[in-house]
C-alpha cells in the first residue's frame, strides 16, 4: 500500500482511465472504496481523479459498484458476478462507449472494496490490466486475524511492541493505528477480527459489559468502514465474574438468561457483530466441564444467545489435559482435541464453528496435520494457524510460513476418498456445512514497522492472499509481496523472494529435529532447550535415551494417534517404514541408528542439519548484504540487525542440539566436525 509513483509507460497507459472515478457511496464501505483509490491514484499517477457518482456518457473513467447498481445493466461480464460467492468481484474493460472504462464490480459492498485493491495491486506489481478480465471470489466465508491482545497493553506471544487496541486498561482513543491496521487487512480480504486474547482476563471480561461497549463499539466502527467484522474473545465464566450469578452452568436457566441479556446489549451497540471466540476448559480457563457438561453444551447455550442476530459462536478445540503426569505414557496430548471434540461431531448449533490449530500440538516447527480435519462430518470447521512467530523464531528469525500454510491447506485428509483436502474441509465444501473458514493469530504491534522484523510482513500479507485463495501458489505470493513491498528491481525481487521462500526449511533444520518438536525454552518459547518440557505437565515429550528418541503414537505398541487418521494416511503415519521422514519422530520411537529415506540415519541427519542449518542462516544474510542500497536504509539495517540474531540463535540451536545427542547416543559424527 506504498502507491509509489508509477513508471512513465503506465502512467501513459492507463492514466485517462484513472483521471475519472465513478463511485455512489452508498454505504460506509463505498466511502473507503472511494477515500482509497483516490489517494492511491493521486499518489501513482501524480495526479487527484475527478470523482463523479453517476457515470458519465463519455469515458474514458473507472467505474466501481455492486451488482445491482443500474449503471452495470447490459455489460455482459457481469452475468458471471452470480457465479461467485458473496464478496465476489469482477473487474473488466469496456470500449465501447466513448473512451472506454475500466469496471470493477462486486456481489456486496466488501466485493467492491476488494476488486478495488486487486485493481491497485496490478498497478503497483506493475503487471497492467492485459489479464482483464478477472473475476475472483473466496471459498472461504470466514477470513479472520485472532488478536492475542490484553487491555493492559501487553500481547500474548507479542514480538512487535504493544497493542494498538489498549493501554493502562483502557481502549485506545487515537485510532489511527487501528484505521491503518484495518485498511491492511481489508486490503489481502480479511473480513473478520477478534480484538482481545482468548485467555480473557478479569479486566477483559467486561469488554461485553456495558462500561465498554460504547469504546468497543468505536473499534467496530472503524472496522466495519472495510468490511472487517468486530467478534470477542469472552470469558465462560462471565456470569459468575461480572453477572453476579453463583454458576455458569450452560444449561442453568439464569445463566441463559444472563447470555441473552448480553447478546441483545451488544447488539444495541454493534448491530452487525460477529460473535464470540472461545476458549473453554483449556490452560486452567472456564468451561462447561466444571458443571459436568460437554462442549457442545457449553458453544449451543452461547450460540442460542447471538441466534436471533445472525451472531456465531467460534469455540476452540485447543483442549487438552495441561496436568498430566510425564511418567504417565498412555495419555497424549496429540490424541486430545479429536478425542474430545469427534463425538461431537453434530451436536452443535448451525451458527457454531469448530476453530481447529493445524496440528494436534501447538504450533510447533513441524507438526502432522490435526485429524480431526478428516474427521468431523457435520460440523462447520475452521482452520487456526499463527501468524506469530512463537514457536517459529519470535519475528528475530525470518520464518515465513506461506509454505508450511500451503501444505497444511493442500493435506489430503481422505475423509470422502481422494482429493478431501483440509481446504475443502473448512470451506466447508466437502461436507457442504454452511460456514468456515480460515483463523490466524496475528504477529502486529505498536512497531513502527508493524511486525519486529521487516520481513514478518510478508506472513501477514501471505496468510490474507491464502485465505482468500488457498490454491494461490507460495511463489505467487511472495512475488507478490516482494514487489509490493520493495519494487520491481530484478535482484531485490529474486533475493528476497528466494530468502523467504527456504527460510522455513532452514528454520526447521536448526531446531528441534524430524518432527519432535518441544525443545525450547518453558515459558517464552525461544531458543534451544532440549529437556525443557521433557518433565514437565504439559504433555510435550520426545523421550531420548541413550538408544533413541521419538514418540511411539502407534495404534500397535503407542498411543494410537496414528490411528486417528483416514486410511492411507493413518497406515502411512503408523510405520516407521513409510512415514515421511520429516515426521518420523514425531510418530515413532527410534534407534539413532535408524535409516531415513534420505539415505542418512537418525544421529547423522540431527548432525548434518545442524550444521547446515548454520551455513544457511549465515548465506541468509550474505544474500541480503547484496541489497544495500536497493532497500530503504532503516529496512536494511533492522533486518541485517535480526539476521545477526539468527545466526547468533541457531549457532546456539547448533551446539545444544548437537552436543545433547552426542553425549546421549555417543555416536561421533562421520564428518568429524566438532561437537562439544
Ligand atoms: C499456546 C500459547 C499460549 C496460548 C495457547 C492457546 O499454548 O503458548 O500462549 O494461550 O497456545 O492457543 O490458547
Amino acid at each position: 500500500m506504498r502507491y509509489d509513483a508509477l513508471p512513465d509507460e503506465a502512467v501513459e497507459l492507463y492514466g485517462s482511465y484513472f483521471s475519472q472515478i465513478a463511485i455512489r457511496e452508498s454505504s460506509v464501505v463505498m466511502r473507503q472504496v472511494r477515500k482509497e483509490l483516490v489517494s492511491a491514484v493521486e499518489s501513482m499517477f501524480g495526479r487527484k481523479p475527478r470523482v463523479v457518482t453517476a457515470k458519465p456518457k463519455k469515458g474514458p473513467l473507472v467505474l466501481l459498484a455492486t451488482a445491482d447498481d443500474p449503471e452495470l445493466a447490459g455489460l455482459a461480464e457481469i452475468g458471471r458476478l452470480k457465479d461467485l460467492p458473496r464478496d465476489g468481484y469482477i473487474i473488466c474493460r469496456t470500449e465501447q462507449e466513448s473512451g472506454g472504462c475500466i469496471v470493477a464490480a462486486g456481489n456486496s459492498d466488501a466485493g467492491v472494496l476488494y476488486a478495488a485493491f486487486h485493481l491497485l495491486r496490478l498497478l503497483q506489481t506493475e503487471q497492467g490490466l492485459d489479464g482483464l478480465p478477472v473475476a475472483e471470489g473466496s471459498p472461504n466465508k470466514l477470513r479472520m486475524i485472532n488478536q492475542w491482545d490484553n487491555m493492559d497493553g501487553s500481547i500474548e506471544r507479542g514480538y512487535a511492541g504493544q497493542s494498538i487496541f489498549y493501554r493502562h486498561d483502557k481502549i485506545v482513543r487515537d485510532m489511527t493505528r487501528i484505521r491503518d491496521y484495518a485498511r491492511l487487512l481489508a486490503s489481502v480480504g480479511i473480513n473478520a477480527i477478534s480484538i482481545n486474547n482468548v485467555n480473557v482476563h478479569r479486566t477483559e471480561t467486561k469488554l461485553i459489559a456495558a462500561e465498554w461497549l460504547p469504546s468497543v463499539a468505536k473499534i467496530a466502527d472503524v472496522f466495519r468502514g472495510y468490511g472487517v467484522k468486530l467478534f470477542l474473545s469472552v470469558n465462560f465464566a462471565s456470569p459468575i465474574e461480572i453477572g453476579g450469578l453463583q454458576t455458569a452452568d450452560p444449561l442453568d436457566k439464569q445463566v441463559q438468561r444472563w447470555w441473552k441479556e448480553r447478546a441483545e446489549d451488544i447488539y444495541r451497540y454493534i448491530p452487525d457483530f460477529g460473535g464470540f471466540l472461545v476458549k473453554a476448559d483449556s490452560e486452567f480457563r472456564p468451561g462447561p466441564f466444571t458443571y459436568g457438561r460437554d462442549h457442545a453444551d457449553g458453544a449451543n447455550m452461547l450460540a442460542d444467545a447471538l441466534e436471533p442476530f445472525g451472531g456465531i459462536v467460534i469455540w476452540r478445540c485447543f483442549v487438552y489435559n495441561c496436568q498430566q503426569d510425564w511418567r504417565d505414557r498412555k495419555t497424549d496430548r496429540a490424541r486430545a482435541a479429536y478425542d474430545h471434540f469427534l463425538p461431537l461431531d453434530g451436536k452443535f448449533r448451525d451458527n457454531v464453528i469448530l476453530q481447529i490449530k493445524n496440528g494436534p500440538m501447538d504450533f510447533q516447527v513441524r507438526e502432522p496435520v490435526s485429524p480431526l480435519f478428516g474427521g468431523l462430518k457435520q460440523t462447520n470447521q475452521m482452520l487456526e494457524l499463527q501468524i506469530t512467530q512463537e514457536y517459529t523464531g519470535q519475528q528475530k528469525h525470518v520464518c515465513y510460513l506461506v509454505p508450511q500454510w500451503k501444505e497444511i491447506v493442500g493435506f489430503d485428509t481422505y475423509a470422502a476418498g481422494e482429493g478431501s483436502t483440509v481446504a475443502k474441509a473448512v470451506s466447508g465444501e466437502l461436507n457442504r456445512l454452511p460456514l468456515g473458514g480460515m483463523a490466524a493469530v496475528s504477529n502486529i504491534g505498536d512497531d513502527a514497522n508493524w511486525t519486529g522484523h521487516p520481513l514478518a510482513q510478508a506472513n501477514l500479507y501471505g496468510y490474507g492472499r491464502l485465505s482468500w485463495n488457498p490454491q494461490l501458489t507460495a511463489e505467487q505470493i511472495t512475488d507478490e509481496w516482494v514487489k509490493l513491498t520493495f519494487g520491481d528491481d530484478p535482484d531485490v525481487t529474486e533475493t528476497v523472494s528466494g530468502m523467504l521462500l527456504r527460510s522455513w526449511s532452514i528454520y526447521e533444520s536448526y531446531t528441534a529435529p524430524l518432527g519432535v518438536g518441544w525443545m525450547v525454552n518453558p515459558g517464552h518459547h525461544y531458543g534451544p532447550n532440549v529437556d525443557g518440557y521433557e518433565y514437565s505437565k504439559w504433555g510435550t515429550y520426545h523421550f531420548a535415551d541413550s538408544r533413541g528418541i521419538g514418540v511411539d503414537r502407534t495404534t500397535k505398541t503407542g498411543t494410537g494417534y496414528a490411528g486417528q487418521y483416514n486410511e492411507p494416511v493413518a497406515s502411512l503415519y503408523g510405520s516407521p517404514g513409510t512415514c515421511p521422514d520429516e515426521l518420523l519422530l514425531f510418530f515413532h520411537h527410534v534407534p539413532y541408528t535408524h535409516r531415513l529415506k534420505s539415505g542418512s540415519t537418525v544421529i547423522q541427519h540431527i548432525y548434518d542439519t545442524h550444521f547446515e542449518g548454520v551455513v544457511q542462516a549465515e548465506q541468509l544474510k550474505r544474500e541480503w548484504l547484496t541489497l544495500e542500497g536497493k532497500i530503504d536504509p532503516s529496512v536494511f539495517r533492522e533486518t541485517a540487525e535480526r539476521l545477526d540474531m539468527q545466526i547468533e540463535s541457531a549457532v546456539e540451536w547448533r551446539d545444544r542440539i548437537n552436543t545433547y545427542f552426542y553425549r546421549m547416543s555417543g555416536i561421533p559424527d562421520e564428518r568429524g566436525r566438532t561437537i562439544f
